[in-house]
């Protein structure tokens, strides 16, 4: 039974609304178990090709792991927690379809490396992302000193985690930390027009194309291009590769069966 973490399927589309907003949804074991349940039940569920992922309520996406559940945690305590966030989100990050990640409000923290443990991002006019571990004392323990360098750079990520300084949708669109801002009341009907796009295409080459594209950024050149060309060898052994390469030569739209 989920208390803290809703999900629902309609149209090929995921939705995770993480549902704690009397808390601004932040992050602490409990909603981190139920997280990693839904994502267990989504993987199973074949009709998925797409998932968004949002926070409860209009102040927040998520702003961080739980301060007063990790206040005293021993050293120990805080390593398991640490680790289960970062298999939470590794989980997301290696999740067989597209994910986006609908910010409204705070990503903070643990909700910043949330959102970047996900494929793409969309923030509201008034969203503030930021990563303030350091003004907490402690550092990004979900994955954020990894994957932030990956997503902004070095430098800029640095800037970040050393200020702990909140950052307003425009910088984070410049920055290349979000795909795109919209207005809030936009912010659903948006997710889910991309998320449409998505899932309209292939699923069987689409898990293929996400696998791929994600493992590039920790691989070698050489690497990456031996895991590309096999992958694409591969997607000629789908039925979707027939139907997609016929459509086009027939002057028709594609009926792909995800197969
Ligand atoms: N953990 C636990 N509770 C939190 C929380 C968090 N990360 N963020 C907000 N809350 C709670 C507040 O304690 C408050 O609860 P009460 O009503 O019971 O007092 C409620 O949510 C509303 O928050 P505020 O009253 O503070 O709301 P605000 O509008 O004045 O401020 C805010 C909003 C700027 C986001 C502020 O809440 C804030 O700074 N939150 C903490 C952000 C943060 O530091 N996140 C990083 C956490 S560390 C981390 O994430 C480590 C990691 O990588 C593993």
């Amino acid at each position: 039974m989920s208390e803290l973490i809703n999900a629902k399927v309609q149209n090929g589309i995921a939705w995770i609304e993480i549902n704690r907003p009397k808390a601004l949804n932040a992050l602490n074991f409990q909603v981190l178990s139920e997280f990693a349940n839904c994502l267990d039940n989504l993987k199973k569920d074949k009709s998925v090709r797409a998932v968004i992922i949002k926070g409860a309520g209009d102040k927040a996406f998520v702003a961080g792991a739980d301060i007063g559940e990790m206040k005293d945690m021993s050293p120990k305590e805080a390593k398991e927690f640490s680790k289960k966030g970062q298999e939470v989100f590794m989980e997301i990050e290696n999740f067989p379809v597209p994910t986006i990640a609908l910010i409204n409000g705070y990503a903070l923290g643990g909700g910043c490396e949330l959102a970047i443990s996900c494929d793409m991002r969309i923030a509201s006019d008034n969203a503030r992302l930021g990563t303030p571990e350091i003004t907490l004392g402690v550092i990004p323990g979900f994955g954020g000193t990894k994957r932030l360098t990956r997503v902004v750079g070095d430098a800029f990520a640095k800037e970040l985690m050393f200020t702990g300084r909140m950052m307003k949708a425009d910088e984070a669109l410049e920055r290349g930390l979000v795909n795109r801002v919209v207005s809030g009341e936009e912010l659903e009907s948006e997710g889910e027009k991309l998320a449409s796009e998505i899932a309209d295409k292939s699923g069987v080459v689409m898990s293929i194309l996400k696998e791929v594209s994600t493992k590039q950024s920790e691989l070698t050149a050489e690497q990456g291009m031996l895991i590309e060309s096999s992958a694409f060898s591969v997607c000629f052994s789908t039925e979707d590769q027939t139907e997609g390469m016929n459509a086009f030569l027939s002057k028709r739209k594609p009926e792909f069966k995800h197969q």
